[in-house]
């Protein structure tokens, strides 16, 4: 039974082949089976385009390739328009193969081939052509900016398409801008722009517009690097916390400003310095070889650039020779900066110590009511074993009732 069922489904296949392969030849052999393939082409512009159409199975009839406006290109191996753009790669029965070099972006469209078959037949071959965008122009800066300026920088890339991509980083984040896309003609005109205000932050930024494309393998990049200037603000810096008699002193004009500001005056108690061998000025840099008490004052420091002037002061407070230390010291109440860093210890040693406090009278409170816990059970303490220990814990236990109803 099996063998026969076996047997039947064997012949069955062998007869649909069969009649499938014979099904083939007599399509291919009739003119159904005459049909120009084709493709779809993208090319980038200015790249050479091979269009090609084939009939597997041909007999003897004509092909031709048209263009978009349906003018013939070539007719077999026949040319019919002349543009010497477009040349001959090989004509068979089989293959009508047409190479369009120098492509354009108006020569994109349909083009057609044709089998002159009765009816005739015909195919559909896209061709894409894709517009190469411009290298990127960041246009809307004009160096410097001052501190404050609305800036809007504008990236501009033209000739693509499909319309390009633009994307801006502020040094390597990147950042959104708004984009607008405007078509010229085939192609696009593609506008990214960015609005900020500056500040000195802003001094020395690097923002990069990147366009990104299909016709590109990697994006094309343009940076504008930010110069803004801003007044400036100066510091004093000083190289002792505790002044003594007969050390060196050395001060610091620290300025940031764009322009830097120059020059530094020094001044002392609102007049000029002392004219003493002791006391050096070198630029941003005042040095006092050997303190001596008449050093006391008020130095300070002042810079400008074009836009603005700055000072900064030090109270400057010599204390003896071999002075044990001040409790307080009025230079670290008056003074920025370094001594930020002392308030900031101060303030951590306290809470430190808090915490220590808290901790140590937690586990003393915990220790005390343990202790106290533990003063119930204290038969199991005295007992020689486990069971008396039971026995005298509940005793206790008796003994508190008994002092319970006594009480009461
Ligand atoms: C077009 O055809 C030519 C010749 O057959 C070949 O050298 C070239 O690489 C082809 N170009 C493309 C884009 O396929
Ligand atoms: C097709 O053309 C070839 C010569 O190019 C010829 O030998 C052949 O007989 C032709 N076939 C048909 C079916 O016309
Ligand atoms: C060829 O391109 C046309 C137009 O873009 C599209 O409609 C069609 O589906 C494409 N054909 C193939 C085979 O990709
Ligand atoms: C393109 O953009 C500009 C400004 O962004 C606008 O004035 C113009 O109308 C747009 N269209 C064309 C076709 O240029
Ligand atoms: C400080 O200056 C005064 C007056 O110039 C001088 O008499 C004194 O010796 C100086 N003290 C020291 C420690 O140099
Ligand atoms: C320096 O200043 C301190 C504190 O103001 C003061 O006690 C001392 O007399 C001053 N010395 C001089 C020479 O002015």
């Amino acid at each position: 039974m099996i063998v026969k069922q076996h047997l039947i489904f064997i012949l069955y296949s062998l007869c649909a082949h069969v009649f499938k392969v014979a099904g083939t030849k007599s399509k291919a052999k009739g003119s159904q089976g005459q049909f120009p393939i084709t493709q779809n082409v993208t090319v980038v512009e200015g790249a050479t385009a091979n269009m090609t159409c084939r009939v597997d199975y041909n007999d003897n009839t004509s092909l031709q390739w048209s263009n978009p406006a349906q003018q013939t290109l070539f007719f077999g191996d026949k040319k019919a328009l002349r543009d010497h753009r477009i040349e001959l790669v090989r004509a068979s029965w089989q293959e009508l193969t047409i190479r369009i070099s120098d492509v354009s972006l108006s020569d994109e469209g349909q083009y057609t081939c044709s089998l002159f078959t009765m009816p005739v037949k015909t195919t559909k071959a896209f061709l894409t052509v894709l517009g190469v965008p411009g290298r990127p122009e960041i246009t809307g800066f004009t160096k410097p900016a001052m501190e404050g300026d609305v800036i809007t920088l504008t990236c501009t890339t033209t000739g693509s398409k499909p319309a390009a991509n633009i994307r801006w980083f502020r040094n390597d984040k990147e950042v959104q801008g708004s984009t607008k896309v405007n078509a010229t003609g085939k192609s696009f005109t593609v506008r990214s722009s960015l609005q900020f205000q500056v500040d000195r932050q802003d001094d020395g930024v690097a923002y990069t517009c990147s366009v990104e494309h299909v016709s590109l393998t990697n994006p094309y990049m343009t940076t504008e690097v930010l110069e803004v200037h801003y007044a400036p603000h100066l510091e004093i810096t000083h190289s002792l916390i505790i002044p003594q008699e007969g050390q060196y002193l050395k001060l610091e004009c620290v300025s940031i400003g764009n322009p830097i500001p120059e020059p530094v005056l020094w001044s002392k108690d609102g007049g000029e310095l002392p004219d003493i061998e002791r006391m050096i000025v070198e630029g941003r840099e005042l040095t006092i070889t050997t303190l001596n008490k008449t050093d006391n004052g008020t130095y300070r420091c002042e810079a400008s650039n074009h836009l603005g002037t700055s000072s900064a002061e030090y109270i400057l407070f010599v204390y003896a020779k071999d002075f044990p230390g001040p409790t307080t010291d009025p230079n670290a109440l008056g003074q920025h900066g370094p001594d930020h860093a002392l308030i900031g210890g101060v303030v951590a040693v306290v809470v430190f110590i808090t915490l220590c406090l808290i901790i140590v009278l937690g586990r003393y409170l915990a220790r005390h009511k343990g202790t106290y816990l533990t003063h119930e059970a204290k038969g199991a303490e005295d007992a020689p074993d486990a069971d008396t220990a039971i026995i005298n814990a509940e005793g206790n236990h008796v003994h508190a009732e008994e002092k319970k109803e006594y009480f009461i």
